[in-house]
Protein backbone atom coordinates (compact mmCIF):
# COMPACT_ATOMS: atom_id res chain seq x y z
CA UNK A 1 0.00 0.00 0.00
CA UNK A 2 2.41 2.29 1.11
CA UNK A 3 4.70 1.85 -2.20
CA UNK A 4 1.75 2.22 -4.06
CA UNK A 5 0.72 5.75 -2.95
CA UNK A 6 4.78 7.07 -3.18
CA UNK A 7 4.16 6.20 -7.15
CA UNK A 8 1.24 8.11 -6.57
CA UNK A 9 2.66 11.11 -4.96
CA UNK A 10 3.03 13.55 -8.00
CA UNK A 11 -0.38 12.88 -9.21
CA UNK A 12 -1.91 13.79 -6.03
CA UNK A 13 0.57 16.96 -5.74
CA UNK A 14 -0.87 17.96 -8.95
CA UNK A 15 -4.45 16.70 -8.56
CA UNK A 16 -7.12 19.72 -8.61
CA UNK A 17 -9.39 17.63 -6.76
CA UNK A 18 -6.94 17.90 -3.76
CA UNK A 19 -5.33 20.87 -4.35
CA UNK A 20 -8.10 23.15 -3.85
CA UNK A 21 -11.52 23.33 -2.42
CA UNK A 22 -13.81 24.80 -0.62
CA UNK A 23 -13.35 21.89 2.32
CA UNK A 24 -9.71 23.33 2.49
CA UNK A 25 -10.62 27.43 2.81
CA UNK A 26 -12.93 25.79 5.59
CA UNK A 27 -10.58 23.63 7.42
CA UNK A 28 -7.88 26.96 7.30
CA UNK A 29 -11.13 28.79 8.80
CA UNK A 30 -11.44 26.32 11.53
CA UNK A 31 -7.43 26.47 12.65
CA UNK A 32 -8.09 30.19 13.23
CA UNK A 33 -5.87 30.87 16.61
CA UNK A 34 -4.05 27.50 16.24
CA UNK A 35 -0.29 28.10 16.74
CA UNK A 36 0.53 24.22 15.77
CA UNK A 37 -1.08 21.77 13.92
CA UNK A 38 -0.86 17.81 12.70
CA UNK A 39 -1.98 17.26 9.34
CA UNK A 40 -2.07 13.20 9.33
CA UNK A 41 -2.30 11.12 6.18
CA UNK A 42 -0.67 14.75 3.96
CA UNK A 43 -0.23 13.38 0.58
CA UNK A 44 0.27 15.97 -1.57
CA UNK A 45 0.81 18.25 1.26
CA UNK A 46 -2.18 20.23 0.66
CA UNK A 47 -3.65 21.36 3.81
CA UNK A 48 -0.07 21.82 5.04
CA UNK A 49 0.84 24.19 2.88
CA UNK A 50 -2.53 25.94 3.27
CA UNK A 51 -2.22 26.01 7.02
CA UNK A 52 1.49 27.34 6.90
CA UNK A 53 0.16 30.00 4.84
CA UNK A 54 -2.12 31.58 7.33
CA UNK A 55 1.06 31.27 9.77
CA UNK A 56 0.28 27.91 11.63
CA UNK A 57 3.51 25.85 12.35
CA UNK A 58 2.47 22.07 10.71
CA UNK A 59 4.06 19.00 11.34
CA UNK A 60 3.28 16.76 7.87
CA UNK A 61 2.70 12.78 8.67
CA UNK A 62 2.06 9.82 6.06
CA UNK A 63 3.19 6.68 5.50
CA UNK A 64 4.52 6.59 2.26
CA UNK A 65 8.01 8.43 1.74
CA UNK A 66 7.29 9.10 -1.62
CA UNK A 67 4.48 11.95 -0.25
CA UNK A 68 7.60 13.36 1.57
CA UNK A 69 5.90 13.98 4.94
CA UNK A 70 7.92 15.42 8.40
CA UNK A 71 7.45 12.03 10.06
CA UNK A 72 6.62 8.95 8.26
CA UNK A 73 3.62 6.89 10.28
CA UNK A 74 0.38 5.13 10.12
CA UNK A 75 -2.54 7.35 11.41
CA UNK A 76 -2.89 4.25 13.89
CA UNK A 77 0.33 5.16 15.58
CA UNK A 78 1.29 8.55 15.82
CA UNK A 79 4.33 8.99 17.01
CA UNK A 80 3.30 12.37 19.62
CA UNK A 81 3.11 12.74 23.24
CA UNK A 82 -0.18 13.58 24.39
CA UNK A 83 -1.70 16.55 23.52
CA UNK A 84 1.00 18.38 21.63
CA UNK A 85 -0.97 20.29 18.82
CA UNK A 86 -3.66 22.64 18.89
CA UNK A 87 -5.08 21.07 16.25
CA UNK A 88 -4.98 17.46 14.55
CA UNK A 89 -6.39 17.47 10.58
CA UNK A 90 -6.98 14.63 8.12
CA UNK A 91 -8.45 15.49 4.96
CA UNK A 92 -9.41 13.12 2.26
CA UNK A 93 -7.82 9.68 3.63
CA UNK A 94 -9.91 8.17 6.40
CA UNK A 95 -10.84 5.93 3.78
CA UNK A 96 -7.98 4.43 3.54
CA UNK A 97 -7.31 3.94 6.85
CA UNK A 98 -7.17 0.44 8.23
CA UNK A 99 -8.30 0.71 11.54
CA UNK A 100 -10.52 3.96 12.04
CA UNK A 101 -11.55 4.32 15.36
CA UNK A 102 -8.00 3.61 16.39
CA UNK A 103 -6.93 6.36 13.84
CA UNK A 104 -9.46 8.65 15.30
CA UNK A 105 -8.49 8.03 18.83
CA UNK A 106 -5.19 9.05 18.02
CA UNK A 107 -6.03 12.33 16.04
CA UNK A 108 -7.80 12.89 20.08
CA UNK A 109 -4.65 12.01 21.90
CA UNK A 110 -1.90 14.44 20.28
CA UNK A 111 -4.60 17.30 19.80
CA UNK A 112 -4.96 19.72 23.05
CA UNK A 113 -7.70 21.83 21.56
CA UNK A 114 -9.43 20.56 17.70
CA UNK A 115 -9.79 17.89 15.61
CA UNK A 116 -10.80 18.20 12.17
CA UNK A 117 -11.60 15.30 9.51
CA UNK A 118 -12.66 15.64 5.48
CA UNK A 119 -13.77 12.72 3.68
CA UNK A 120 -15.51 11.40 1.02
CA UNK A 121 -19.00 10.28 2.37
CA UNK A 122 -20.83 7.08 2.47
CA UNK A 123 -22.97 6.92 -1.25
CA UNK A 124 -24.15 3.40 -0.47
CA UNK A 125 -22.81 -0.01 -1.50
CA UNK A 126 -22.59 0.79 -5.34
CA UNK A 127 -20.12 3.78 -4.71
CA UNK A 128 -18.23 1.82 -2.45
CA UNK A 129 -17.39 -1.55 -4.80
CA UNK A 130 -16.99 0.96 -7.47
CA UNK A 131 -13.84 2.84 -5.26
CA UNK A 132 -12.60 -0.81 -4.38
CA UNK A 133 -12.79 -1.71 -8.34
CA UNK A 134 -10.94 1.44 -8.67
CA UNK A 135 -8.55 1.32 -5.91
CA UNK A 136 -8.13 -1.70 -3.89
CA UNK A 137 -6.66 0.30 -0.87
CA UNK A 138 -9.99 1.53 -0.73
CA UNK A 139 -11.34 0.37 3.02
CA UNK A 140 -14.50 1.89 2.77
CA UNK A 141 -16.15 5.73 3.24
CA UNK A 142 -18.45 6.53 6.36
CA UNK A 143 -21.85 8.11 6.85
CA UNK A 144 -22.13 11.45 8.96
CA UNK A 145 -23.47 9.18 11.89
CA UNK A 146 -20.17 6.77 11.43
CA UNK A 147 -17.84 9.43 11.76
CA UNK A 148 -19.86 11.02 14.43
CA UNK A 149 -19.30 7.66 16.49
CA UNK A 150 -15.31 7.63 15.75
CA UNK A 151 -15.34 11.30 16.94
CA UNK A 152 -17.45 10.27 19.99
CA UNK A 153 -15.75 7.26 20.45
CA UNK A 154 -12.96 9.13 21.08
CA UNK A 155 -13.85 11.32 23.46
CA UNK A 156 -14.33 14.09 21.27
CA UNK A 157 -17.37 16.97 21.55
CA UNK A 158 -18.73 17.00 17.59
CA UNK A 159 -19.52 20.63 17.17
CA UNK A 160 -20.05 21.26 13.84
CA UNK A 161 -21.02 19.17 10.80
CA UNK A 162 -20.83 20.62 7.11
CA UNK A 163 -20.77 18.90 3.51
CA UNK A 164 -20.01 20.07 0.26
CA UNK A 165 -20.84 18.98 -2.84
CA UNK A 166 -17.71 18.67 -4.91
CA UNK A 167 -18.20 17.23 -8.39
CA UNK A 168 -15.12 16.10 -10.12
CA UNK A 169 -13.88 14.86 -13.33
CA UNK A 170 -15.04 10.49 -13.63
CA UNK A 171 -12.24 9.92 -16.19
CA UNK A 172 -8.96 11.95 -13.76
CA UNK A 173 -10.57 10.17 -10.58
CA UNK A 174 -9.71 6.18 -13.07
CA UNK A 175 -6.64 7.99 -13.91
CA UNK A 176 -5.15 8.78 -10.57
CA UNK A 177 -5.08 4.93 -9.93
CA UNK A 178 -4.75 3.67 -12.98
CA UNK A 179 -8.31 1.88 -13.41
CA UNK A 180 -8.48 0.93 -16.80
CA UNK A 181 -10.47 -1.80 -18.77
CA UNK A 182 -12.59 -3.98 -16.86
CA UNK A 183 -12.59 -2.49 -13.80
CA UNK A 184 -13.05 0.91 -15.19
CA UNK A 185 -16.81 0.09 -17.24
CA UNK A 186 -18.09 -1.76 -14.54
CA UNK A 187 -17.28 1.24 -12.29
CA UNK A 188 -18.65 3.50 -14.56
CA UNK A 189 -21.91 1.22 -14.87
CA UNK A 190 -22.04 1.59 -10.94
CA UNK A 191 -21.71 5.19 -10.60
CA UNK A 192 -24.16 5.60 -13.81
CA UNK A 193 -26.47 7.12 -12.13
CA UNK A 194 -24.16 9.86 -9.95
CA UNK A 195 -22.13 10.63 -13.44
CA UNK A 196 -23.64 13.85 -16.00
CA UNK A 197 -21.24 15.02 -18.59
CA UNK A 198 -18.24 13.54 -17.42
CA UNK A 199 -18.18 14.73 -13.55
CA UNK A 200 -18.87 12.39 -10.97
CA UNK A 201 -21.14 13.65 -8.26
CA UNK A 202 -19.68 13.10 -4.91
CA UNK A 203 -20.03 14.69 -1.50
CA UNK A 204 -17.01 15.76 1.05
CA UNK A 205 -18.18 15.83 4.83
CA UNK A 206 -16.50 18.03 7.22
CA UNK A 207 -16.44 17.76 10.81
CA UNK A 208 -15.01 19.94 13.63
CA UNK A 209 -14.70 18.64 17.31
CA UNK A 210 -13.31 19.43 20.45
CA UNK A 211 -11.07 18.05 23.55
CA UNK A 212 -13.75 18.25 26.41
CA UNK A 213 -11.46 21.08 29.00
C1 LIG B 1 -5.93 10.89 -1.04
S1 LIG B 1 -4.39 10.95 -0.26
C2 LIG B 1 -4.43 12.27 0.92
C3 LIG B 1 -4.94 13.57 0.52
C4 LIG B 1 -4.42 14.75 1.29
N1 LIG B 1 -4.68 14.67 2.71
C5 LIG B 1 -5.04 16.00 0.69
O1 LIG B 1 -5.70 16.76 1.41
O2 LIG B 1 -4.85 16.21 -0.52
C6 LIG B 1 -4.47 9.62 0.91
C7 LIG B 1 -3.21 9.49 1.76
O3 LIG B 1 -3.48 8.58 2.84
C8 LIG B 1 -2.27 7.93 3.13
N2 LIG B 1 -2.60 6.75 3.94
C9 LIG B 1 -3.04 5.55 3.52
N3 LIG B 1 -3.21 4.73 4.59
C10 LIG B 1 -2.88 5.44 5.69
C11 LIG B 1 -2.84 5.16 7.10
N4 LIG B 1 -3.20 3.96 7.59
N5 LIG B 1 -2.43 6.13 7.93
C12 LIG B 1 -2.08 7.35 7.45
N6 LIG B 1 -2.10 7.68 6.14
C13 LIG B 1 -2.49 6.73 5.28
C14 LIG B 1 -1.66 7.63 1.79
O4 LIG B 1 -0.28 7.38 1.85
C15 LIG B 1 -2.00 8.93 1.02
O5 LIG B 1 -0.94 9.85 1.07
Amino acid sequence: MTDTWSDRAEVYRTSRAHSEGADLDLLVEWSAGARTAIDVATGGGHVARRLREAGVQVVTVDPARGMQPDVVSRAEELPFEDHVFDVAVTRVAGHHFEDVRAATRELARVSADRVLVVDTLFQGEAGEEAEKLRDPSHVRNYSEEEWRSFLEGAGLDVEEIRTFEMPIDFDEWLARTGCTGEDAERARDLLADRIDDGMLRMTRIALRARVPR
